[in-house]
């Protein structure tokens, strides 16, 4: 039997009961439904709405309702709708018709709208806690690395020298923006609807102040009907998690490129590649590709649910139902591929002699246009005499430092015997030490600068 039966006749259709219900899912709710009831129960009473007996039979009845959930017992019943009737229905069994007061001026509106943004949180917190392992990860590999010169790449175009560590160190902060954006979102979930009702507020004295301090909110929701509809915290972590996701989609597609046999940078740990079925000399990222594949799906949750919620009038409607599916799904991705993405950093091996050897002196041609620059040339002009240097190696078939000086004076008569200095790669890292460059000293800076935030 259903819980809101008396204005029907017949009982629903067999096929809309299937597609109504969400205890399927939803029953993942059940410790913070459970918990939203008892601090109800409580606020009841104080409003004078329960005796403090009945709020105490009520609030151990949930406590054994959250014993069966927590041990797997608890057995679901016909008509167990979504996670808030199935409760509701077993408190009744267990302490008899007292249980059935427990719904007073609370709707399953409030209810969810509380229940979720509670969940969502410590969803918060957890991904939080994996986002920061795999931020410690890349530190870690970047420490080792802050000498290890290698091609930076513009349009994918060999561009200038940096080093692996800079390299590692970019996903650092985009990673910590990410955090940024969780914790805002965070913040901004931690208005408590209870008390709302089903749109328009309760006649009942409770005090929503209370209520949400003990639920360990900031607040109570300031507006009753946009309380029970609002569904931003749901979009925004949906959208912290693909942002997320297209961060690490983007380090993927580096790993992926630098780990082909084309370029040779790094290697995956044995424990993070796999084979193929027909040619056995295969060693691919698959956790990579799942990490950019998965990207998609993620995205795709994002834009789902905000075109669900694009149309919706005021107040409650039934589709608001379609975003734990998407936060979940979301969710569950992001703890599936989090622990692989990291473990698959964490045993990274960087290949420094293959990016020594992928070093090609056009990543110096930046550097003699400054080596003009520093001889009084002003740039535009010595950007376009090094190019003419450029087009005359490329001509004769040699590198930049094997054209003999005569031809170099041929095109400015600023190049002295002192442009050898100038081919040197590490030197051409380590001159770019401003803050947030890629030479080891500014590394080691921005380095020391991640842990603090890491440890804060
Ligand atoms: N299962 C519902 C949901 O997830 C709970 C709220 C139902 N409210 C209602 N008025 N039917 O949204």
């Amino acid at each position: 039997m259903s819980l809101w039966g008396g204005r029907f006749c017949e009982p629903s259709d067999e096929d809309l009961r299937r597609l109504n219900d969400s205890i399927d899912f939803d029953h993942i709710l059940y410790a913070e439904d459970i918990e939203g009831s008892m601090v109800y129960a409580r606020a009841l009473a104080q409003a004078g709405v329960l005796s403090a007996e009945e709020a105490e039979a009520i609030i151990e009845g949930l406590g054994q309702v959250t014993r069966e959930f927590a041990c797997d017992r608890f057995e679901l019943a016909a008509g167990d709708e979504d996670i808030h009737t199935a409760v509701e229905r077993r408190l009744i069994e267990i302490v008899g018709d007292v249980g059935g007061k427990l719904h007073t001026g609370r709707s399953r509106n409030d209810q969810v709208a509380t229940d979720f943004r509670l969940w969502t949180m410590r969803a918060a917190d957890r991904l939080h806690g994996e986002l920061r392992q795999l931020q410690a990860a890349i530190i870690s590999a970047a420490e080792s690395h802050n000498e290890t010169v290698m091609p930076g790449y513009t349009h994918m175009q060999p561009a200038q020298a940096i080093t692996a560590a800079h390299w590692l160190m970019s996903f650092f902060w985009m990673l910590e923006r990410d955090q940024e954006r969780l914790r805002t979102a965070k913040e901004s979930m931690a208005a408590c609807p209870l008390g709302s009702g089903a749109l328009a507020g309760t006649p009942f004295a409770i005090n929503r102040e209370q209520i949400a301090a003990d639920l360990g909110f900031d607040k109570p929701s300031e507006n009753s009907l946009d309380a029970v509809s609002d569904r931003d915290f749901v979009a925004d972590m949906l959208y912290a998690i693909a942002i997320c996701a297209t961060h690490l989609s983007r380090l993927a597609a580096d790993v992926l490129i630098y780990s082909s046999a084309a370029f040779g940078f790094i290697a995956l740990d044995d424990r993070y590649s796999t084979g193929s079925s027909l040619m056995p000399q295969k060693r691919n990222a698959d956790p990579m590709e799942l990490m950019r594949g998965k990207t998609g799906r993620l995205i795709g949750n994002l834009t789902g649910f905000l075109t669900t919620l694009k149309g919706l009038p005021s107040g409650y409607n039934k589709d608001l139902q379609e975003d734990k599916e998407a936060l979940f799904d979301s969710l569950e991705t992001m703890h599936q591929l989090l622990p692989v993405v990291t473990a698959t950093v964490g045993s990274l091996q960087i290949k420094a002699e293959a990016m020594a050897a992928a070093l090609t002196e056009d990543l110096l041609a930046t550097d003699l246009a400054d080596y003009l620059v520093g001889k009084g040339v002003p740039f535009r002009q010595s950007h376009h005499i090094v190019g003419q240097v450029v087009r005359l190696a490329a001509e004769r078939g040699v590198s930049l430092s094997q054209l003999p000086l005569s031809a170099l004076r041929e095109l400015s008569e600023h190049f002295g015997e002192d442009i050898e200095q100038v081919f040197d790669y590490a030197r051409s890292v380590a001159r770019r030490n401003s803050y947030g460059g890629t030479a080891p000293e500014a590394v080691r800076a921005q380095i020391a600068q991640a842990k603090a935030r890491i440890n804060q």
